[in-house]
């Protein structure tokens, strides 16, 4: 385990001894405090931590690094821009990065996915989106659409709007009075049947959107329904894929009924699934898509949504003398020139790189490695792999839920590999540019722990 803090740290006046101050997001933090973990530095495929030791990041630091630590091209972009525009407002004017950024966005979104709205976070994104979707319908003359769809398990991130569309009970438990009123949820992406996905959907024999068509659309009305937000593959759940088909009829069902459909595609954005977007991948168009991390490679933080012409169009086409503004909705960093260049960079560097192709020859790898070594160890219920991201689904200790999947990614960093517990799922999802033998470093060392704890 690391050491607390760097021995020469100046202590703070107020600082107890081996206490570190920061409290952690989404951890538990009395645990870290009795072993603090501490990275310093980063290169490629792995961290350095503060004692010196080397760490594989095995979930590229949660599905943004795709192109691995420190990449020379993007970090010299961010320098650049800082030397040449360190900030600038983003109310009624922009920046030539923001405008250049958006430009690539677009490029790489499918169809008439045009118009980019930046924000600082998936959540944001998330809260973003749900907005847009009521002010499209309002200015449609559909004011009263303001039912939210999402699905259960699904992640949105952590604001209001994204926690009450998201469906992980765990975010959600502490804070039902705060949540949105007209929100429903669509049943799990998950059939037992099909614990073992390698590479490719599972065909199921039950539709499992027709709950939402005879009982969910039904008792709100479709007339009534804003915009239904999905993840196209649930990452933060532990990576559930959906059957065949899924995402057509769930595109169809909405054209049906005037209901809008957003694509969360926080970390299937930027070549998870070997395609720019996963809507790529399925070949189906939302009429929006949320996007963060990946865009700049998470050196800087970025999101955004991008949306449909029609929706901008719609907004656009207000009664309104010209100083009116359209959409009252923005953040003070929104196309922030820093976190710009920096999407310029990335994105440039993925393209000249061909990384997303990379992921896509990589998958197989990865996929091959997790089914082949740890589908017989103990306690393992289910492998899914797609892309270039895999879980691995173990039965939780009777009780005790998550805490064999903690104690294992705990196992797993102490042997040098950065692996995501999620329940009692670990999941993988290195960076593009990782080699055979990181991986198979990955897949060794979470067997080893697996074994070990079993
Ligand atoms: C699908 C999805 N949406 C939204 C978010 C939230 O993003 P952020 O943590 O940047 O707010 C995440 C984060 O993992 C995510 O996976």
């Amino acid at each position: 385990m690391d050491a607390p803090l760097p021995a020469d740290k100046p202590q703070h006046p107020y600082a107890r001894a081996g206490t570190v101050h920061q409290w952690l997001p989404f951890t538990p933090n009395r645990d870290f405090q009795r072993q603090p973990r501490v990275v310093v530095q980063a290169s490629g495929m792995h961290f350095t931590t503060s004692n010196g030791r080397s760490v594989l990041d095995g979930v590229s630091s949660l599905w943004c690094v795709n192109a691995g630590h420190r990449c020379a091209p993007i970090n010299a972009a961010i320098r650049d821009q800082l030397e040449m525009l360190d900030y600038s407002t983003a109310f009624s004017m922009t920046n030539d990065r923001a405008v250049q950024a958006a430009g690539m966005i677009a490029a790489l979104a499918p169809d008439d996915l045009n118009k980019v709205l930046f924000c600082n976070s998936g959540s944001e994104a998330a809260d973003t989106s749900l907005k847009l979707a009521l002010a499209y319908h309002r200015a449609r003359g559909e004011g009263h659409r303001c039912v939210f769809i999402g699905r259960e398990r699904g992640y949105h991130g952590v604001n209001f709007g994204g926690m009450s569309v998201g469906g992980i009970p765990g975010n959600r438990k502490a804070y039902g009075a705060a949540m949105l009123p007209r929100v429903d949820h669509m049943r799990f992406i998950h059939d037992p049947a099909h614990a073992f996905i390698q590479g490719e959907l599972p065909q199921w024999r039950e539709d499992p959107l027709l709950d939402l068509e005879q009982r969910i659309l039904p008792l709100h009305d479709p007339s009534n329904v804003a915009a239904i937000i999905v993840e196209p593959v649930a990452g933060s759940a532990g990576w559930y894929v959906p059957p065949q088909g899924y995402l057509q009829r769930l595109r169809e069902i909405c054209d049906k009924h005037g209901i809008l459909l957003i694509f969360d595609e926080v970390i299937t954005g930027f070549g998870r699934l070997g395609t720019a977007f996963a809507a790529q991948y399925f070949g189906v168009t939302p009429d929006m898509l949320n996007f963060a991390k990946g865009v700049t490679n998470g050196t800087i933080p970025m999101g955004g949504v991008v949306c449909s012409d029609r929706i901008y169009d719609t907004l656009m086409q207000v009664d309104q003398p010209a100083h009116a503004i359209e959409f009252f909705h923005g953040y003070t960093y929104s196309g922030h020139p820093v976190a710009s260049a920096a999407a310029v960079a990335t994105l440039q560097h993925y393209v000249e790189a061909d990384l997303f192709a990379r992921a896509a020859r990589m998958a197989p790898v990865l996929g091959d490695a997790m089914h082949s070594q740890l589908r017989n160890l103990p306690h393992v219920t289910g492998i899914r792999t797609l892309g270039m991201a895999g879980a691995v689904e173990l039965q939780g200790i009777a009780g005790s839920p998550g805490k064999r999947a903690y104690e294992i990614f705990l196992r797993c960093y102490e042997n040098g590999v950065l692996v995501r517990n999620a329940g009692d799922v670990l999941v993988f999802a290195p960076a593009f540019i990782a080699e055979e033998t990181h991986i198979a470093q990955m897949v060794d060392t979470l067997g080893e722990a697996i074994r070990a704890l079993a």
